[in-house]
């Protein structure tokens, strides 16, 4: 089921899991610093344990907040240990490239059966030597590809390609979504999730002409609740039961025999 919602937000949470149109929730920390979370990693854990359980048993993808190794091990088996549906975020690399963390996510994954979002990545190759360490879900920034100059459908459809053949695990989500139309189009190319963030989805639901159809079913619907002699609308059936010939009438075709 192809949409997460990108956010930290737990009102906007209610509002399209009400709705029935959200698979999961994802998050990263400026997510959280932007929807008001504060109090360094024990806020991280309170909103991660609300959002939690309010999806529950959907999952919610949480990132840890430091890129030291020892650390994003012990905060990766803190959050993983919250909730069942808690998925632990890890960077593909450090702030200056360090490689570890594809050591930290190989070992979450398969020694310590933590599932991984490894994140931040903006090409196909990244993700496929994450999806190689072991990761369950592999995050590509659609938005930041293109702010880049490259096509996000090329590298979803290459990587798609990829795991396929090789039979690897990991399924893609593609976040960092800017446009509408990024939702179809990057799941069209292969992704098999879309994260995306609440007022694009609203974008999605509402459209100006279904807006004008709706007003003229309502005011039709109110003509017809003051509407008092209907008979001209449905008359009433004639048969004409000697000639064999084909009746019609407004509500049904009929045959006589
Ligand atoms: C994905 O998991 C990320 O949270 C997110 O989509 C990043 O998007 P941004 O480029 O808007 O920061």
């Amino acid at each position: 089921m192809p949409i997460f919602l990108d956010t930290g937000n737990i009102k906007e949470i209610e509002k399209y899991l009400k709705m029935g149109i959200i698979r999961g929730v994802t998050t990263n920390p400026s997510i959280l610093l932007k929807d008001g979370v504060t109090g360094g990693m024990k806020g991280v854990k309170a909103r991660s344990m609300e959002i939690a359980r309010l999806i529950d048993p959907l999952p919610l993808s949480v990132e840890v907040t430091t890129n030291d190794p020892l650390q994003m091990r012990s905060q990766a088996q803190e959050l993983a240990a919250m909730a069942s549906n808690i998925i632990v975020k890890i960077t593909i690399h450090g702030p200056n490239g360090e490689q570890q963390n594809l050591e930290v996510i190989h070992e979450l994954e398969a020694e310590r059966d933590i599932r991984v979002n490894a994140t931040a990545m903006m090409s196909a190759q990244q993700c496929l030597l994450a999806a190689m360490a072991g990761a369950t879900y592999v995050s590509l920034f659609g938005g930041r590809i293109a702010n880049m100059g490259y096509n996000p459908c090329e590298e979803i459809t290459r990587l798609r390609k990829v795991l396929d053949i090789f039979n690897l695990k990991a399924k893609i989500i593609i976040g960092s979504t800017r446009e509408v139309l990024n939702v179809i189009e990057w799941l069209g190319a292969g992704a098999h999730f879309v994260t995306v963030v609440p007022n694009l989805l609203d974008a999605m639901i509402v459209h100006p002409y279904s807006k004008e159809t709706v007003r003229m079913f309502l005011a039709d619907a109110a003509k017809i609740e003051t509407q008092t002699e209907v008979d001209h609308l449905f008359p009433t059936e004639k048969s004409d039961d000697n000639k064999g010939e084909v009746i019609i009438t407004r509500s049904k075709q009929q045959q006589v025999v």
